[in-house]
């Protein structure tokens, strides 16, 4: 066997993704050890299924922080080295029509957020981050603290359509609505765009005329729980 990559996982809800990782990795079908699942919101299943498997577990509460700055924000709220200037020119994220307030806002309280990440994060010193169900995207403050390494990607996505289709946040719905014929899942590399990044796999499936939302989301996970790994796996052989 190859020597294992330590990879650590940011969720956001039920984490039946991170599960098919834990047991992946449990049952040695990858080369990859979990150090640690970190959350946005308190309470998740996923962090229940992490430290069932005895994997460290921390919560950075988003909605908390952002509710906070709405209140304003100092510059001593923000992380020391915080350049606005530099990640307003970097940024993918929000769109060109959004007043310039509003992406200052959008930035700074995403980096008070992600700084709180990078604090326990760093300090573990992981090959790959696997985003596993997280919703929330991140900025390039955050991003460029982790692929620290130029032209190496350390950020992995799992997004439920087949991109470059239906990015954002509801894939399984945007590819019902739709009405495709087929639907699919993506992992990816996360770079300054939303669900931009380079491709590292996909799979696809069938989409019958009765099919509802459900039967898509339901197929849908059933690919991403052998994607996911499967991905990871290349990652870790290619290390
Ligand atoms: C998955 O469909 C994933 O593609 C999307 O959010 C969902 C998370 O599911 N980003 P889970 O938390 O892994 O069960």
């Amino acid at each position: 066997m190859a020597k294992k990559i330590s990879v650590g996982t940011l969720i956001s809800g039920g984490g039946t993704n991170l599960q098919a990782i834990i047991d992946a990795c449990l049952n040695n079908s990858i080369d990859a050890n979990i150090l640690f699942t970190g959350s946005d919101s308190p309470g998740v299943k996923g962090l229940e299924r992490a430290q069932k498997a005895n994997i460290d577990t921390f919560v950075v509460d988003y909605s908390q922080i952002i509710q906070s700055c709405k209140k304003g924000i100092n510059d001593t709220d923000l992380p020391k080295d915080f350049n606005l200037e530099e990640i307003q020119s970097k940024q993918q994220l929000v769109a060109g029509d959004a007043s310039k307030e509003q992406i200052a806002f959008f930035l700074k309280s995403r980096a008070i957020a992600e700084r709180k990440f990078l604090d326990i994060i760093l300090a573990y010193n992981v090959d790959l981050l696997v985003l596993a169900g997280f919703m929330r995207v991140l900025t390039p403050y955050f991003i460029d603290r982790i692929n620290t390494d130029p032209g190496r990607y350390k950020i992995m996505n799992i997004h439920p359509a087949l991109l470059p289709s239906f990015p954002g946040t509801d894939g399984y719905g945007d590819t019902f609505a739709y009405g495709c014929k087929v639907g699919g899942c993506t992992v990816h590399f996360i770079d300054y765009g939303e669900d931009t990044g380079p491709i590292i796999g996909q799979k696809a499936f069938e989409i019958e005329d009765d099919d509802t939302l459900d039967d898509i989301k339901r197929k849908g996970l059933k690919k991403e729980w052998k994607l996911y790994p499967h991905c990871i796996q290349k990652f870790a052989d290619s290390f």
